[in-house]
C-alpha cells in the first residue's frame, strides 16, 4: 500500500542551528535542560598560573605552517616513526593502505545549498547502498511502512545510520564487510499517522527499539566501477542485525558483575540486553568494530523515583531526576519496565559503554568494556603505543565535557586475534587537562594570541592505574561507573564537546572534532580558555594533540588548533594561516577520517548557518595546509555521517543520517522525499569518481 505524502511546505531550521526534532529524538532535548557538568574544577586563573614556555613540535603554527612530518612517506625521528608504524597495523584491519605522501585535493568546492539531494562534487558519481528497513539478514520480508514489526525490523536495516567501517573480505577490493550504527529513531518520520510519541503502540515501541543497534552486511563493488552494493545471493553468513531489543551483550572489566551493574533480570551483572545510541565507533587492529553508546540518558524514565543515593549521578548523566517523564521520551516503559529507573535503578548503569563487535564472527556476544570508563561515548579509536600496549581515544559529548584515553595493560600481538580480544578488558583510564601558553590573550573572541597560535602542552590525569582508583573516596567500580562524578573531581579540562578523535595514520597525531558550545562564557559557565578559544562556540573547531616522544602510552603531549571553524570571511576562524578568501566554510565537525596521504576529512552535524551538513577535506602539511573544501552536501535536514574509504582510496561511503529531521515534518508530510522521491529514509550512499581516480582527485 503505498501513499502519495504531501510537502512540508515550511522547513526552515526553528531557531539555533538544530531542527528542533533533532533535540527532541536524539538528544532527548538536551539543549532544554541544564548543563549536566556544574562542577567548579578549573578556572581561567589556575591556567594562568599554569602557563607553559614549552611549545613542542608545534611551534610554526603561528606562522601558518603547521609542522607534520609525513611519517608515512619515512621521515626520520623516533616518535613520528614509531605512530606510523601503529597507523599501519591499525590500517591492515580495514584494508587502508597508505600513499605515496601528500596529495594534492583538486576537486571543486561544492557551493552551500539546501537541496534535498546528496550533492557530490563535480564528476563524481554516487549511488545509494542500503536504506532504512531494506533486507540484511536473509528471509527478510521487504519493507512496508504500513507493516512494521519488530520482527521484521530485526531483520531489516534499522533506522539513522551513524559510523560506518568497510572491512575488506578479502584482497581483490571485490567484497567487504559493512558495519554501521543506528543510533537512534526518529518515531515521527517512521510510522505513517504519526500524532505523538504517547501515542505509539507498544507493537511500534518495540518497532523502533529494534531500529536501534547495529548492522552487517556483505557487500560486494560493481564490477569496473567503484561502486558497491549488497550482495543478495548466497548465505550471508555475515550479514546480521544487533539490537536494543534482543541482542545479548557481555560486560568485561572491572564492572562486570559487581552491585552497580546487577538487576532482576540480570542478577550476576554481566549480561545486557540491547546497545543504545550508538554514535560513532572505530575499526581495531585485529579487525573488529568499536561503538560508542552516547546520549543513551533519553531511553530512561522514573529516575524521580530512583534511590537519593543514586539522583547525582543520574542528574550528571543528563537523566532528569525532577519529573518520571522527561520532555522528549519515548515511555518506553510502556514496551519494557527495565527502561523504568523507579523499578530497575541499575538499567541505566548498563548502557554509556564502548562496545566492541567481532562483525567476521557472526556467532559471537558482543561486548561492552567497562574499564574504558562510562560516559557519553562518541567513539573509540584506538593507537599501538610504542611498547605494544593500545591506546584508545575517546570524547565524552556534552558541552564542558571531557577528553578521554584508556591504555592497556596487555601489549598487541600483531595475528592473535584470541589475545587482541582481551585488550580491552583491563588498562588504564586517563582525562585529559591542558595549558596553555597565551592564556592572558584569550578574550573569547576568538582571535589569535600575541604568539600566533593557540597552542600548550598537556597531561592525561590518571582515573584508574594499575587497577587502583586514582580518585579520593572513589572504589574503581564506581569511578568507571560514574566516570563524570570521578572526573569533575581531579580537574580535567571542560571542552566544547568532544566528538570524533582518531588518529591520522599517515603521522601518529591527534585530532578531536569539538563541534560547539553555545553556552561557553554565557552567564556561570566556564570562559573560553586557549583549547577553547570562543565564547558563544557556534560552529566547533579541530584540535591537534601530540603525544611526547611519540609515546601514545604515555602522559604529557601538545596540542594546538589548526582549523577554528565558520565563515571563513569572520576574523574569529583560523585555517591553519592559509588563504580565507579560498576555503569553503565549516560549521559543527563532528566525524573525522583520513585519506591515504593524511589529508584530514571531517563531516559536520548541525551547520549553524543553515544550509545542509555536509563533508569537506583539508590536507594537515605542505603549501597546502588549511585549504579546506567542501566534497559534498547531504540532503535537507541531514546529517554527514561515516565517512569511510576503502583501502585503495577510490570509493567513499557515507551516512545521510536523519534525513528531513526538520520541525513539523512527518511521514505523512515529510521535509525530504531522499533517497527514492518518497519518504525520508536515512540510508547509506557511496561516492565514487567514473575514471577510478582516488576520491579527492
Ligand atoms: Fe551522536 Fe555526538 O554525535
Ligand atoms: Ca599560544
Ligand atoms: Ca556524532
Amino acid at each position: 500500500m503505498t501513499r502519495k505524502p504531501l510537502p512540508l511546505l515550511s522547513t526552515g531550521h526553528s531557531g539555533g542551528s538544530r531542527s528542533a526534532m533533532t533535540c527532541l529524538y536524539r538528544c532527548g532535548n538536551a539543549c532544554d535542560h541544564p548543563v549536566p557538568n556544574e562542577s567548579g574544577n578549573e578556572y581561567f586563573g589556575d591556567m594562568a598560573r599554569a602557563e607553559v614556555s614549552r611549545r613542542g613540535v608545534l611551534q610554526a603554527a603561528g606562522a601558518g605552517a603547521i609542522v607534520l612530518g609525513l611519517a608515512g612517506a619515512g621521515v626520520a625521528g623516533a616518535p613520528e616513526a614509531a605512530s606510523a608504524a601503529s597507523g599501519e597495523a591499525e590500517s591492515a584491519a580495514n584494508g587502508w593502505r597508505p600513499g605515496r605522501g601528500p596529495q594534492p585535493l583538486t576537486f571543486g568546492a561544492v557551493e552551500p545549498n539546501t537541496a534535498d539531494a546528496l550533492t557530490v562534487a563535480a564528476g563524481y558519481a554516487q549511488s545509494v547502498v542500503i536504506r532504512w528497513g531494506d533486507a540484511v539478514v536473509p528471509g527478510a520480508p521487504a519493507f512496508d511502512a504500513y507493516q512494521q514489526s519488530p520482527a521484521a525490523q530485526e531483520k531489516q536495516f534499522g533506522y539513522n545510520n551513524d559510523f560506518v567501517a568497510i572491512l575488506p573480505l578479502d584482497h581483490s577490493d571485490r567484497h567487504a564487510l559493512l558495519v554501521c550504527n543506528h543510533e537512534y529513531t526518529n518515531e515521527e518520520l517512521m510510522f505513517p499517522g504519526f500524532t505523538g510519541l504517547a501515542n505509539l503502540t507498544v507493537e511500534q515501541q518495540k518497532t523502533a527499539i529494534a531500529a536501534h543497534g547495529m548492522s552487517v552486511v556483505e557487500i560486494e563493488r560493481v564490477l569496473g566501477t567503484g561502486q558497491w552494493r549488497p550482495v543478495t545471493h548466497g548465505r550471508r553468513a555475515y550479514n546480521r542485525r544487533i539490537t536494543a531489543l534482543s541482542t545479548k551483550f557481555r560486560l568485561t572489566g572491572p564492572v562486570a558483575g559487581t552491585a552497580s551493574v546487577r538487576t532482576a533480570a540480570d542478577p550476576a551483572g554481566r549480561t545486557v540486553i540491547g546497545t543504545l545510541n550508538n554514535c560513532s565507533g572505530g575499526v581495531t587492529p585485529w579487525g573488529t568494530v568499536l561503538s560508542g553508546e552516547e546520549n543513551f540518558n533519553q531511553y530512561f524514565v522514573g529516575a524521580d523515583g530512583a534511590p537519593e543515593e543514586a539522583k547525582d549521578s543520574l542528574d550528571r548523566y543528563g537523566i532528569s531526576t525532577a519529573v518520571r517523564y522527561p520532555s522528549g521520551s519515548r515511555m518506553w516503559d510502556k514496551a519494557d519496565p527495565r527502561f523504568d529507573l523507579t523499578v530497575t535503578p541499575n538499567e541505566a548503569n548498563r548502557f554509556g559503554w564502548i562496545v566492541e563487535v567481532d562483525p567476521f564472527d557472526p556467532d559471537s556476544t558482543p561486548r561492552k568494556h567497562t574499564a574504558l570508563g562510562r560516559f557519553k561515548h562518541e567513539a573509540a579509536n584506538i593507537v599501538i603505543a610504542p611498547d605494544g600496549r593500545v591506546a584508545v581515544y575517546m570524547g565524552d559529548d556534552e558541552r564542558f565535557d571531557y577528553l578521554y584515553k584508556f591504555v592497556s595493560h596487555k601489549r598487541y600481538r600483531p595475528g592473535d586475534k584470541r589475545h587482541n580480544l582481551t585488550l580491552l578488558e583491563s588498562g588504564d583510564l586517563y582525562v585529559a587537562k591542558f595549558r596553555y601558553t597565551s592564556a592572558a590573550d584569550i578574550d573569547g573572541s576568538g582571535r589569535l594570541p600575541g604568539d600566533g597560535a593557540f597552542d600548550g602542552s598537556g597531561v592525561w590525569l590518571p582515573l584508574v592505574r594499575d587497577n587502583r582508583s586514582m580518585v579520593e573516596g572513589m572504589t574503581v567500580e564506581q569511578v568507571l561507573v560514574h566516570t563524570r562524578l570521578a572526573a569533575d573531581k581531579i580537574g580535567p579540562t571542560k571542552m566544547d564537546r568532544p566528538e570524533d578523535v582518531e588518529a591520522n595514520p599517515v603521522t601518529g597525531r591527534i585530532y578531536v572534532a569539538l563541534t560547539n558550545n553555545t553556552q561557553r562564557g554565557t552567564a556561570d559557565k566556564a570562559p573560553a580558555d586557549e583549547v577553547n578559544p570562543r565564547n558563544v562556540n557556534k560552529h566547533g573547531h579541530i584540535l591537534e594533540l601530540v603525544e611526547d616522544g611519540g609515546n601514545h602510552a604515555g602522559t604529557t603531549f601538545t596540542w594546538s588548533i589548526p582549523i577554528v571553524c565558520g565563515d571563513p570571511a569572520d576574523p574569529a576562524t583560523y585555517f591553519a594561516g592559509y588563504d580565507k578568501t579560498k576555503v569553503s566554510r565549516i560549521s559543527c565537525p563532528d566525524n573525522v577520517m583520513f585519506d591515504r596521504s593524511g589529508n584530514l576529512w571531517i563531516s559536520t552535524d548541525g551547520n549553524a548557518f543553515g544550509t545542509n551538513d555536509g563533508l569537506f577535506a583539508v590536507p594537515l602539511s605542505g603549501p597546502e595546509a588549511g585549504h579546506l573544501k567542501q566534497f559534498l552536501t547531504v540532503p535537507k535536514g541531514a546529517e554527514t555521517c561515516g565517512p569511510a574509504l576503502t583501502g585503495d582510496g577510490e570509493s567513499l561511503f557515507v551516512a545521510v543520517q536523519h534525513p528531513g529531521e526538520i520541525s513539523g515534518a512527518s511521514w505523512d508530510r515529510p521535509a525530504s522525499v531522499w533517497p527514492d522521491g518518497d519518504h525520508a529514509k536515512p540510508g547509506i550512499a557511496v561516492v565514487w569518481h567514473p575514471d577510478g581516480r582516488s576520491i579527492g582527485r
